[in-house]
């Protein structure tokens, strides 16, 4: 059957997929291009979405791509980069400045324009950005605007657009959730703008994944690494379906990087699914803390959980003389844009499933991922519709290299690079907030305008309502270039110095974490919560608060998030949170307690 179709050019943001699987909600077929692509590619198309870029378009960079598409008598939307390209091809201006991360409000000046049929007045939208539009070509004009929460002034020119052209721009993210009516914004665009008529399913999808892992298995089967997560079950359940279970092994590691007492729910999990007969189990985890003795580094510990499991499922596929099989993985989408695995993205994290050796197997055609292309928010609808029980299909998102990246490692070296600037800026930033902060002289991962920032957190002390706390982290991580995340101090003291300990991933802190990581789910389960919350890690950094010798700080990171590509910070509730501090703080070795306020982007879900 023939489907109408939209062209998105993939200029390497992070979201530049997720603009795909927005489009192909509405009903319609979406692909992803490349920028160099020949201009004949994108014949046949009904219309093109430029993507987001971690280049900066204010620098020229990463101009030398297909201009020739300005060319085509189709209507065209720009997102971010996108937007900038476009304003700077029809002669309007970039600069590099107006930078926002996180949510902003939207006025539209043009509420009448076909674009935002059905919208508010003032939209909430999601930025994050370096560049920004400061002015406009012949034939266009502005749709609308974003106003600050930090009492900066107005950012001019947010949505712009010219109907003589066809031509459209938003400097927001209307493909990520935390944009409320962006696939309101795509469905104006793909169905009215570019007359798109909505004939493409989830279901053809399915059916097409069960198709193409029979082409490419043949008559070899399957071992797939299945860590008991929401990817791995339903990728388990789809090769079932695909190949019969007789062609599906299904091997659980523990890396020792596990919850409490997982492995035990794991294995009763495969039971349920009817995949208990196929199910080995393997305790590695002397192999995985032997890889990661003394290491620090958190992109050197992704690549070390990353190469042990491929050496332990190589030495048990033949210890079980598995012969003739693929290597299967429940991959997911963000897995392979946030490694950089798509041509431009920014390498965010290196996934366990993307490390060297799983990209050489899969050149050769040896890896099976039927999720490859979907979100967790797909991944889970998949999993309904193939009947797998809510409990398995809802439970948290846990990252495939486990508490390896919630458990921060040092040396005992204050990093305090850049201090001199970054403690008076921080200072200046957070004072109108009324509350105290500290530079922590420690790094974690996050991500800015579409490119990895591994910086400083600022530790925030005193009384605030949870408004005041969420702006004073928008507005420091906003502001203070080299802070990527802010933190809410919940411990009983104020402290103003702080210091790194040695710390490494022995069983101990491991054991540590996996206590306070119990009581935190415990106590999201006993309030109701563990359903309504998307993720919480729970995160053991070896840093001392004040005098105190030695000492563990424990960071909590509830959020909502629906394709972990954004997240908001979750307020917990004050009942909730004093349980904590009682029982965490009275830990052996816990000496900091503190909340994670910082939305995705700046910082990352995980720390690491
Ligand atoms: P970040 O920390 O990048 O995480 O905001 C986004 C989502 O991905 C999960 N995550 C992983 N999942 N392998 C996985 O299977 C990994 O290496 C990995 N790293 C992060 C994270 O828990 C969150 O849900």
């Amino acid at each position: 059957m023939h489907h109408d179709s939209i062209a998105v050019v993939d200029f390497g943001g992070q979201y530049a997929h997720l603009i795909a699987t927005k489009v192909r909600r509405i009903g319609v077929l979406a692909e992803i291009r490349q920028p160099e692509d020949p201009i004949e590619a994108f014949a046949g198309y009904r219309g093109i979405i430029l993507s987001g870029s971690p280049a900066l378009s204010s620098h020229g960079e990463d101009s030398e791509y297909t201009k020739a598409l300005y060319e085509l008598d189709m209507p065209i939307l720009g997102l971010c980069f996108g937007h900038q390209e476009i304003a700077k091809h029809y002669g309007g201006e970039v600069i590099h400045g107006g930078r926002e991360w996180g949510h902003a409000d939207l006025h539209l000046t043009r509420p009448d324009h076909p674009l935002f049929k059905g919208l508010d007045a003032v939209e909430q939208v999601w930025m994050s950005h370096f560049d920004s539009v400061a002015g406009v070509g012949e034939d266009f004009e502005e749709f609308g605007y974003t106003t600050s929460k930090d009492g900066s002034p107005d950012h001019r020119l947010a949505a712009i657009g010219s109907d003589v052209h066809r031509r459209y721009g938003f400097q927001f993210h209307a493909e990520v959730d935390d944009t409320i009516h962006g696939d309101r914004m795509f469905a104006n665009f793909v169905l009215d703008i570019c007359g798109c008529e909505p004939t493409w399913s989830m279901e053809a999808f399915i059916a097409e994944e069960r198709e193409k892992v029979r082409r490419l298995v043949g008559d070899d089967s399957v071992f797939l690494l299945a860590s008991g997560g929401v990817d791995s079950t339903v990728a388990a359940v789809i090769l079932r379906d695909a190949l019969g279970p007789d062609r599906v092994n299904l091997l659980h590691v523990d890396n020792g990087l596990m919850r409490k007492d997982e492995s035990k729910k794991v294995v009763a999990l495969f039971r349920r699914l009817g995949l208990g007969d196929h199910l080995h189990f393997i305790d590695a985890s002397d192999d995985f803390l032997g890889a990661l003795e003394g290491m620090t580094d958190p992109e050197e510990k992704r690549h070390a959980i990353g190469q042990t499991f491929v050496d332990v499922f190589n030495r048990e596929a033949e210890r079980l003389e598995i012969q003739d099989h693929l290597l299967g993985q429940g991959t997911i989408y963000p897995d392979t844009v946030e490694t950089g695995g798509t041509r431009r993205a920014d390498t965010i994290k290196t996934h366990h499933n993307r490390v060297a050796v799983i990209e050489e197997m899969i050149a050769e055609g040896k890896v099976v991922e039927p999720l490859a292309e979907l979100y967790k928010v797909e991944v889970r609808e998949v999993g309904e519709e193939l009947g797998i029980a809510h409990e398995a299909l809802w439970r948290h998102p846990f990252p495939g290299p486990g508490l390896g990246v919630r458990c921060l490692c040092s040396d005992g070296t204050p990093d305090t690079e850049g201090f001199d600037r970054l403690v008076p800026e921080t200072a200046a930033a957070a004072t109108k907030f009324g509350l105290e902060p500290l530079v922590l002289p420690i790094r974690s991962v996050g991500v800015k305008a579409d490119v990895r920032a591994y910086e400083h957190p600022v530790l925030l002390s005193g009384e605030a309502d949870w408004d005041t706390l969420l702006r004073a982290g928008s507005s420091i991580t906003q502001q203070v270039l080299g802070i990527n995340r802010c933190i809410w101090n919940l411990g009983p003291e104020h402290h103003d110095t702080a210091h790194p300990v040695e710390g490494y991933m022995t069983r101990d802190r491991l054991d540590l974490l996996r206590e306070a990581d119990d009581m935190v789910m415990e106590g999201l389960r006993s309030y109701d919560l563990y359903d309504e919350i998307w993720q919480c890690p729970t995160v053991l950094v070896p840093l001392a608060l004040g005098d105190a010798e030695p000492g563990e700080l424990v960071v909590l990171r509830p959020i909502f998030s629906k394709r972990a590509m954004t997240a908001t910070p979750v307020r917990l509730p004050d009942p909730l949170l004093d349980d904590l501090r009682a029982s965490i703080l009275g830990l052996p070795g816990v000496t900091g307690l503190a909340l994670d306020i910082t939305s995705k982007p700046p910082g990352t879900i995980e720390w690491e």
